[in-house]
């Protein structure tokens, strides 16, 4: 899977996948901080830079930070590919990652066999895909779609207080662009994400490559519990404002209103103040992932737990506000390009069943704009977001194979 090109010879993916796998790890937990704007982030930025212009791809990066690397010009049709470089905290190497190398190793197999696009082809990598600093995930494709307004976006906060736009400017981006970017998505003609399985669906069946059928709706709400700070040692019980209690039974009330529901309910991130050991807390801050098959039961379970949780809130003397934060819509991809996908695949020998996932994408943002399509490579362990997460390298290599000839089909002669 190596070539020669012109000048410095292109790294195979495994070499690729070895040079960007210590970016950003923890040596503690294994995991991957690779949260936009950061030091982890820009270092991911300037290898993917690198490596797309060794091979000979013309580089930038838009008005909302996501990175794009033409091969060929830009003109109308050209066929997108790739993913995101930024992390959850602790997440998974593959989770991202795995899409954008693919991309470079699967341009490396179409320049091996003097394949020459007649619709170019973009690399992409998109900004803040997981909203694990700014809170709103897959940032930079809504923002190119128009699905995130640019002043809203500009004043979002990360935990220590940051805006995004300071964060930007900090990093070298100007802010002052964020926004939409019609003409770009008029020039795509199809986006194609390769992405590592998030669930343990093709293990069972013997497949090393899925095809993504939809993605369920989901959202983020940020829930805020008010009480009073006091002594741990002295403040009676029945004087007490404590907010920890209604935010735990709220947690305990998702969990039911989501098995109720046919849904999955998570309080992921948690916010403590002053977060001291002897101290009643003053505030609780806390963040629900909810997420089902059709957005009825997202509305139906999420109108559950805030309903739970303002009644736990009364008993205990303690103020709440929910905001929702983010949603998406249910996606379903594109019926014709998965088709033409299925056939490309076929023709190669390779069967793809086609699966639905519970996990947000780039692509899913996209899918309200252009034909797109998501290729999902086997995670033998069944976990993600999470330094678990794992794919085989055959199975790696299997996906950029398969990535290439859909590439091949896509950009090649109609
Ligand atoms: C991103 O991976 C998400 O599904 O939240
Ligand atoms: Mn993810
Ligand atoms: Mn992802």
């Amino acid at each position: 899977m190596s070539s020669a090109g012109p000048g410095a010879h292109p790294l195979t993916f495994a070499e690729l996948w070895r040079e960007l796998e210590p970016v950003g790890r923890d040596p503690q937990t294994g995991g991957y901080r690779r949260y936009s704007w950061t030091p982890a982030d820009t270092a991911c930025r300037a290898w993917f830079t690198g490596q797309a212009e060794r091979r000979g791809l013309a580089v930038e990066t838009d008005n909302n930070g996501n990175l794009w690397a033409w091969w060929g010009p830009k003109r109308p049709g050209a066929i997108a590919t790739g993913s995101h470089l930024d992390s959850v905290p602790d997440g998974g190497a593959f989770d991202g990652p795995l899409g954008v190398v693919s991309a470079l190793a699967a341009v490396d197999v179409l320049k091996d066999k003097a394949f020459s696009p007649e619709r170019s082809v973009v690399l992409a990598a998109f900004t803040e895909e997981e909203g694990a600093r700014f809170g709103v995930p897959c940032l930079g494709s809504r923002l190119l779609t128009g699905a995130v307004d640019p002043d809203a976006a500009r004043v979002l906060t990360d935990d220590a207080g940051t805006m995004l736009a300071d964060a930007m400017i900090a990093a070298g981006q100007d802010p002052g662009y964020l926004g939409p970017r019609d003409d770009l998505l008029a020039g795509l003609g199809a986006f194609v994400e390769l992405h590592v399985e998030q669930g343990r669906a093709l293990a069972p069946q013997g497949a090393a490559l899925g095809l993504a059928e939809g993605i369920w709706p989901h959202g983020r709400w940020r829930f805020d519990f008010t009480g009073r700070a006091d002594h741990a040692g002295t403040a009676r019980l029945a004087d007490r404002r404590d907010p920890m209690l209604p935010y735990a039974a709220t947690v305990l009330a998702a969990r039911q209103a989501a098995a109720d529901n046919n849904a999955v309910a998570t309080f992921g991130k948690v916010i403590v103040e002053p977060n001291g050991t002897n101290a009643v807390p003053s505030a609780v801050r806390a963040w629900l992932d909810a997420r089902a098959p059709d957005e009825a039961a997202v509305a139906d379970t999420v109108t559950t737990i805030r309903s739970a949780s303002e009644s736990f809130c009364e008993e205990h003397r303690v103020t709440l506000s929910v905001r929702q934060e983010s949603f998406t819509p249910l996606v379903r991809f594109d019926q014709a390009l998965r088709d033409r996908i299925a056939g490309t695949l076929a023709a190669a020998g390779v069967t793809a069943p086609v699966l639905p996932t519970g996990a947000g994408h780039d692509a899913g943002v996209l899918a309200a704009r252009i034909p797109t399509a998501m290729l999902f490579v086997r995670n033998p362990t069944g976990v993600s977001h999470s330094p678990a997460e794992h794919a085989d390298l055959a199975d790696c290599e299997a996906g950029v194979r398969a990535l290439a000839a859909v590439l091949e089909d896509l950009a090649g002669p109609t």
